[in-house]
């Protein structure tokens, strides 16, 4: 997902372009704003965390272009994650999304999903009904 902070600055298509040079394809994409039960439910494993309010807010303060996305095999979900970068900005490896365009963790352009069964969890949420979670 491209989170609010990368569609306001203009980053989709650096993001998109990245992924499909990559040899991965979006399967399904939509720009949409979350209302704040889809944003809790998304983040709903940091509900605890003392940033949970704020992670919140900023995932719904402005459209969001979520996507799903499809490599050959079955590890798509982790050549993202390395193409996305370290979520601490200060760790996050020049040549990673966040390394080459992130200062801030709080707004750090993307998320990814960290495992399959997230993934799924994921694209059930963002596209309800639509039959893509593999
Ligand atoms: P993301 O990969 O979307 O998953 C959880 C998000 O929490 C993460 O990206 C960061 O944007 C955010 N995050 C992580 N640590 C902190 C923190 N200490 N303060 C605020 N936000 C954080």
């Amino acid at each position: 997902m491209c989170k609010p902070d990368a569609v306001e600055r203009g980053l989709v298509g650096e993001i998109v372009s990245r992924i499909e040079r990559k040899g991965l394809r979006l399967v399904a994409a939509e720009l949409r704003t979350a209302d704040t039960a889809l944003a809790e439910a998304h983040y709903a494993e940091h509900a605890e965390r003392p940033f949970f309010g704020e992670l919140v807010s900023f995932l719904t303060r402005s459209p969001v272009f979520a996507m799903v996305v499809e490599g050959p095999a079955d590890n798509t979900f982790s050549l993202v994650r390395t193409m996305v970068g370290a979520t601490k900005v200060d760790d996050a490896a020049p040549g990673t999304i966040r390394g080459d365009f992130a200062t801030i963790t709080t707004e750090n352009l993307v998320h990814a999903s960290d495992a399959h069964e997230s993934a799924r969890r994921e694209i059930d949420l963002w596209f309800p009904g639509r039959d893509l979670a593999g």
